[in-house]
């Protein structure tokens, strides 16, 4: 298992959002998380990411347990290991989009030619003009530079919440081409929508808080 989650919860006053969640992510696997609005995804989805610390239960990432690290040694893990795409891309707004993907290489590897250099490959590779700041980018084109940003560091583990939730159908194509073609080890998609839920290997989908079983395979009557 590359990230496994065990009895993850999350409670927000009396309120709990997750609720006892154990899930495992093989190496080289594409996982949807589907469910109703509020049912506990994004929630979840950060905690897995080790953005937000759970209430109970922990994240395990490879063999390291996060929960046993301290912030600061788990922001360096988030660092090195996780790339984010969100549903609105979060740009820093005054830098250019090739700035904006180098920023997490520079801080990681301390190389400012090498970080711009690793940024142009990728938004030459998803064919977003970097020297163009968010506010002139199409809302496919800053998502799709979010992407490049989130694969910039290599990830080993590639969180994303509902990326296409706020684009056209064909921004929405490019963008998913590039989220399940990068080649980060393991990839876990929030999204509403079934056709993207399809393209991935596994669905885990949340009601309440909680995994739901798969639905057993309808069963064909004989005779
Ligand atoms: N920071 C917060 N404070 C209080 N309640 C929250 C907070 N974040 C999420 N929730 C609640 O937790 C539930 C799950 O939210 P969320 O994980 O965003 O669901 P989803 O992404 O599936 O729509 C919702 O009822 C939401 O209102
Ligand atoms: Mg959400």
């Amino acid at each position: 298992l590359i990230l496994a989650a065990e009895k993850l919860s999350r409670r927000f006053g009396d309120f709990v959002a997750v609720r006892e969640v154990s899930l495992g992510i093989q190496r080289g696997e594409t996982v949807a998380l589907v469910g109703r609005s509020g049912s506990g995804k994004t929630t979840l989805l950060h905690m897995l990411g080790l953005l937000e610390a759970p209430s109970g239960g922990r994240v395990v990432c490879g063999d390291i347990d996060a929960s046993a690290l301290s912030s600061r040694n788990r922001a360096a893990l988030r660092l090195q290991q996780f790339g984010f795409v969100f549903q609105v891309h979060h740009l820093l707004g005054h830098l250019t989009a090739r700035e904006n993907v180098a920023l997490p290489h520079w801080r990681q590897h301390g190389d400012r030619t090498a970080a711009l250099e690793a940024a142009d490959q990728l938004l030459d590779k998803f064919g977003v003009d970097g020297g163009k700041r968010p506010a002139q980018l199409s809302t496919g084109g800053g998502q799709r530079v979010a992407i490049a940003r989130a694969l910039v560091n290599k990830p080993s583990i590639l969180l994303a919440d509902e990326p296409t939730g706020s684009l056209d159908s064909a921004s929405a194509k490019v963008v998913l081409e590039a989220l399940f073609g990068a080649h980060a080890e393991a990839l876990v998609i929030v999204t509403h929508d079934l056709g993207v839920a399809e393209r991935a290997q596994r669905r885990i989908t949340l009601s309440d808080g909680s995994i739901v079983a798969p639905e057993p395979r309808p069963q064909i009557a004989e005779g």
